[in-house]
């Protein structure tokens, strides 16, 4: 990722994908769903965690929950540590490290809880890349810990497509461009481009080069790798068919042009 001039890329884009209140309560969620109504997640690691949004929301949470942030890249981490970490309070900021350094790493903190959000495992495009992701995962998890990955798909993201999100109170518009699908491999490339009210488009703020994951490749490649169990979730509909937010446990999605679902892995 590179700077774009003034214009503060990771604000845009944290105000357009990302919700980290409502992903770290997903994860409470999720680890009571997998290990019992009472059961607790305090170590939580943020693999792949750019501006690490997700480990401040979490540490917020509660006066006993620890986050880890680990990647790779220390241009966002640097912008998190001004914007997420230097507002945190003093015993917030004790509960929360990140760490530059690779996912892959064997020395990484063990948690009760790791996510790796945003699709960014989609970055390992070789299953035996992925499977080397996960076996770590599994290893530097505590007892009863869970991995929490979310995974997209649906036709609109096997077809060159571009869809414009309005924010007209924000003044700007996001655009989540997709650019190439290969079906032979699943690789696919997509772009974030921005525009603010009154100036020209900002093309390819964010760039993507990946592989399109299917949700059971991922089951299959999770329980190989040790993994015990893998909850699947789809979301649920408002009345005029629109996702309402609110994920389940399923086994049975729905054929529709865009989804985004989670799998909740069990050690
Ligand atoms: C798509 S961004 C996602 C950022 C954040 N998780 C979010 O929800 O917006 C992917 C991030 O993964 C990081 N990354 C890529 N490969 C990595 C690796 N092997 N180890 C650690 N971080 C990595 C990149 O530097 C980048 O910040």
């Amino acid at each position: 990722m590179t700077a774009t001039g003034n214009f503060d890329k990771y604000k845009y884009y944290m105000a357009s994908v990302q919700s980290p209140e409502e992903d770290m309560k997903f994860v409470n969620q999720a680890f009571r769903e997998a290990r019992g109504e009472k059961a607790v997640a305090n170590i939580l690691r943020e693999d792949f965690c750019g501006t690490f949004a997700n480990c401040t929301a979490w540490v917020k949470q509660s006066d006993v929950k620890v986050a880890y942030g680990v990647d790779l890249d220390p241009e966002p981490l640097a912008w998190g540590n001004k914007q997420h970490f230097a507002p945190l309070n003093s015993v917030q900021k004790e509960r929360l490290k990140v760490i530059q350094g690779d996912v892959l790493s064997p020395d990484l903190p063990y948690a009760d809880a790791i996510c790796a959000l945003n699709f960014s495992y989609f970055l390992f495009k070789e299953r035996l890349e992925l499977k080397r992701y996960f076996t770590n995962c599994v290893k530097t998890l505590n007892k009863n810990g869970i991995l929490v990955l979310d995974c997209f798909g649906g036709s609109s993201c096997t077809e060159p497509n571009e869809e414009e999100t309005e924010y007209e109170d924000e003044g700007y518009s996001y655009f989540w461009d997709q650019d190439m699908f290969d079906p032979l491999n699943n690789h696919a490339l997509f772009h974030i481009h921005f525009q603010l009210a009154g100036e020209p488009k900002r093309e390819k703020v964010f760039t993507y080069d990946w592989r399109m994951w299917s949700v059971p490749e991922l089951r299959d490649l999770l329980l190989e790798c040790g993994f015990t169990k893998v909850n699947t979730y789809w979301e649920g509909t408002t009345e005029d068919g629109e996702g309402d937010g609110e994920y389940s446990i399923t086994e049975k999605g729905d054929d529709c042009e865009s989804w985004v679902s989670y799998l909740v892995a069990l050690k």
